[in-house]
This record gives C-alpha cells, sequence and structure tokens, in this order.
C-alpha cells in the first residue's frame, strides 16, 4: 500500500486506501463510492445506527446523497461515551431484532467513534456476527477508530474492556460531514492524527506543526489512515507492534476512567492529548529522547490541542487507575513509548514514581 502523495486532493475528489481485507475510500464532494458498494453488496435488510448529533446532522446529508438508503429504519443512541455500555448495546440487539435482522443484513455505522465501537461490536456478536460498514462523522472516527477492527463498550469506568477483533466490510469518510462537527471534538481528533504522526510518520509531524488553523482536509486524514493500516497491518490482533498506537493512551484511559467515576466526561482524544505530554516526558526520563525533542512535542500539542488543567488529579489516583489497563501484564505498568519523532517502542516498562513526575511536568506547563 502506498500512502497517499500530498497535494492528491487538489485533483481527486476520491482515493481509496486498501487495506488487507476492506476498502477504505475518502471523499469530500460526493457518496458514490458508498452507492457503488451498496449496489453491490445486496443485504437482506439495511439498518443505520447512529446517535441524536448525527442523527440531527448527517443523516439527513447521508440519505439525500445516497437516497437508496431513505428507508432504512434507523437506531437512534444518546451521544456521549457515557452511553457506550452494555444497556445500550442491549437496546441496539433488541431493536436490530425488532427490524427483523438476519445474518445478511447490514448495519451502517454513522457517527464518531463511540457509534462506530458500539455498532462495530454489536453487529461483530449479533446472530454470531452480521456484516457493518462505517460511515465516521468526527475527525478521531475518520482517522482513527473506523480504522483497525476493533469495536468495544466500556463496563462501568472501565474504558474499552469489553469488545472484539471485527474488521468492517469497509469504511466511507466523507469529509462535508465534519461541517457541523464541534471545535473541541475536532481537536479531540486531531490529538490522535498528532499520535499516528509521532509514533510511526515523521513527515506528517512536520505537517501538521506548519498547520495553523482548522483543516477539513481529506488529503490529512488520508494520510493519518494510511499510516494506521500499515502499522495494523503488520500486527492486526495487537499482539506486538501495533501496541505502538497505544502511545499517550496508557495515562489517557487512567484520565478518562477517573472522569468518568466522578460523572464528568473527558473527551477521548483531550485525554491522549495529556497522556502524550506526560508519556514523553517518561520517555525522556527513560533517555529514549533528548530534552529538546520533548520540548519540541510538548510544546506543540499544549498549543495546539489545549489539553486539559489536571491539577486536581493525585499521582497516586492515576497511578492505581493505570493498573486497571488491558496494556499491562503481571501488575507491571508496561507502556509505548517514543523514542524519536515518528518512531515508538511498546512494552516498555514504567513505574509509578515516572508516572508521578510527569504528572508534574505536565501540571508545570500551565503555570
Ligand atoms: N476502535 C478504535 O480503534 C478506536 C480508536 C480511537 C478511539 N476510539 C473510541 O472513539 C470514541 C471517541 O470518538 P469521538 O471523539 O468520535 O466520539 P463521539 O462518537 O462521542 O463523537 C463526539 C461528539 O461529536 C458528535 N458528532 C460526531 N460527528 C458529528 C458531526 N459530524 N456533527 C456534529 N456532531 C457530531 C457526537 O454526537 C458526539 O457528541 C471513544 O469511545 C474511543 O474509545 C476507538
Amino acid at each position: 500500500m502506498s500512502l497517499p502523495r500530498l497535494g492528491d486532493y487538489e485533483y481527486f475528489s476520491r482515493m481509496l486506501i486498501r487495506s488487507r481485507s476492506y476498502t477504505i475510500s475518502v471523499e469530500n464532494k460526493d457518496l458514490k463510492s458508498l452507492n457503488d458498494w451498496l449496489k453491490k453488496h445486496r443485504a437482506s435488510s439495511t439498518v443505520i445506527l447512529c446517535d441524536n448529533n448525527t442523527k440531527r446532522n448527517c443523516l439527513p446529508m447521508l440519505t439525500a446523497l445516497s437516497p437508496g438508503l431513505s428507508d432504512a429504519p434507523v437506531i437512534e443512541i444518546p451521544a456521549g461515551e457515557a452511553g457506550k455500555n452494555p444497556d445500550t448495546a442491549t437496546a441496539i440487539w433488541e431493536q436490530l431484532l425488532s427490524h427483523r435482522c438476519d445474518r445478511d443484513s447490514l448495519l451502517i455505522n454513522l457517527g464518531g467513534g463511540m457509534v462506530s465501537d458500539i455498532g462495530g461490536f454489536c453487529a461483530s456478536v449479533f446472530k454470531r456476527g452480521i456484516g457493518f460498514i462505517h460511515l465516521p462523522t468526527s475527525l478521531l472516527a475518520m482517522a482513527d477508530a473506523s480504522v483497525g477492527g476493533k469495536t468495544g463498550i466500556d463496563l462501568g469506568s472501565t474504558r474499552n474492556v469489553i469488545g472484539t477483533f471485527a474488521e468492517p466490510r469497509a469504511v466511507f469518510v466523507f469529509t462535508p460531514f465534519l461541517k457541523t462537527l464541534p471545535e473541541e471534538h475536532y481537536r479531540s481528533g486531531l490529538a490522535e492524527i498528532y499520535k499516528i504522526g509521532l509514533v510511526a510518520g515523521k513527515s506528517l509531524w512536520s505537517e501538521l506543526k506548519k498547520m495553523k488553523n482548522r483543516q477539513d482536509d481529506a488529503s490529512l486524514i488520508a494520510k493519518s489512515i494510511a499510516l494506521k493500516v500499515k502499522v495494523v497491518e503488520k500486527d492486526p490482533l495487537d499482539k506486538g507492534y501495533r501496541k505502538i498506537l497505544n502511545f499517550g493512551h496508557s495515562a489517557g484511559h487512567a484520565l478518562e476512567s477517573i472522569y468518568l467515576e466522578e460523572g464528568k466526561e473527558l473527551l477521548h482524544g483531550m485525554a491522549v492529548a495529556a497522556g502524550m505530554i506526560m508519556e514523553t516526558n517518561v520517555a525522556w526520563q527513560l533517555k529514549l529522547i533528548d530534552r529538546a525533542t520533548m520540548a519540541e512535542i510538548s510544546g506543540t500539542l499544549h498549543s495546539r490541542l489545549s489539553p486539559p488543567v489536571l491539577r486536581h488529579i493525585p499521582a497516586s489516583l492515576l497511578a492505581r487507575y493505570l493498573l486497571h489497563d488491558k496494556k499491562n501484564s503481571g501488575g507491571k505498568l508496561m507502556f509505548a513509548l517514543i523514542d524519536g519523532i515518528g518512531s515508538c517502542r511498546h512494552e516498555v516498562e514504567v513505574d509509578e514514581s515516572n508516572m508521578s513526575r510527569a504528572m508534574d511536568y505536565y501540571n508545570s506547563l500551565f503555570k
């Protein structure tokens, strides 16, 4: 697979990225790829899953550009991470049953990463698995969550702990959906694009550093997807190399869980942005990067993404949540840590004192 070239989008409104088993199309003018695909892959029935925001903002655009879907039943779930839980999953399964879905039905996940995660999960186990496609509507879902075959839901305050590896039949990224995406969710998605640059795409990182304003940029999204596909294809089941995608996520998931427990929501990308800064500091403590690289990364992430102030969270609480993380083994904290821009190691052992210093470093950026 070759990475899309800068500028491709000035000439083409449609780009295809082929992963081993499905096609990801990135479009900015129409939904031709989706319409062609639906004609070719006839399902016994098609159901659209969305949340209340994507139903209001994106469904009308979808049915206008893909009129064949205007009669499809719609399952609506509440927007937000708090709904990515077993109760919502049960409600989805009940509605799939009431719409008489069978093994040849198709579920279309129209939404951000919350909808693609729970929709993919529900489809992957309903009647032992029905087909699903993703129509991501947030930057985070376009650039990251809809690619890679991880699905899942949260259990209590533990994030993504119930899930499957299940690949969508196809992914259709349509950038005009982003027009209604609120700014904070845009920045949250951008965090995952910065992450892929840091772990596997030095030139993407350089490009991002130059970026000044919000750009609903198909070429940026396509580059991010292509880099992710390249990583995932080397290790689809997350046994080794793919873990580099977890950079920033060990601390990030712990922060999300702490917020969720407190009944507050911290956007995934914002948690990852904070996590990346802390873990960059840990990489420096472990001599994987020099001070100048740490300053470049944390300065860029801090100024571009405006991560949250976290002074109220004690390092000991963070450490407690870090131990719940799926990425650990044998009670040890195992992190993915960068050892340069565009390069990352996985399964680096970290201890609580590293995290405590990283938390101090993070807080010092807000003085
Ligand atoms: N499976 C994976 O590989 C993977 C990777 C990264 C993140 N994730 C998951 O993704 C989720 C975060 O994704 P997210 O940030 O997209 O969250 P989200 O799905 O909750 O969307 C964010 C908000 O934006 C709204 N929204 C989405 N698209 C919109 C649009 N076009 N116009 C107006 N509003 C819109 C949603 O209704 C929601 O309120 C987390 O649950 C995270 O665990 C999964």
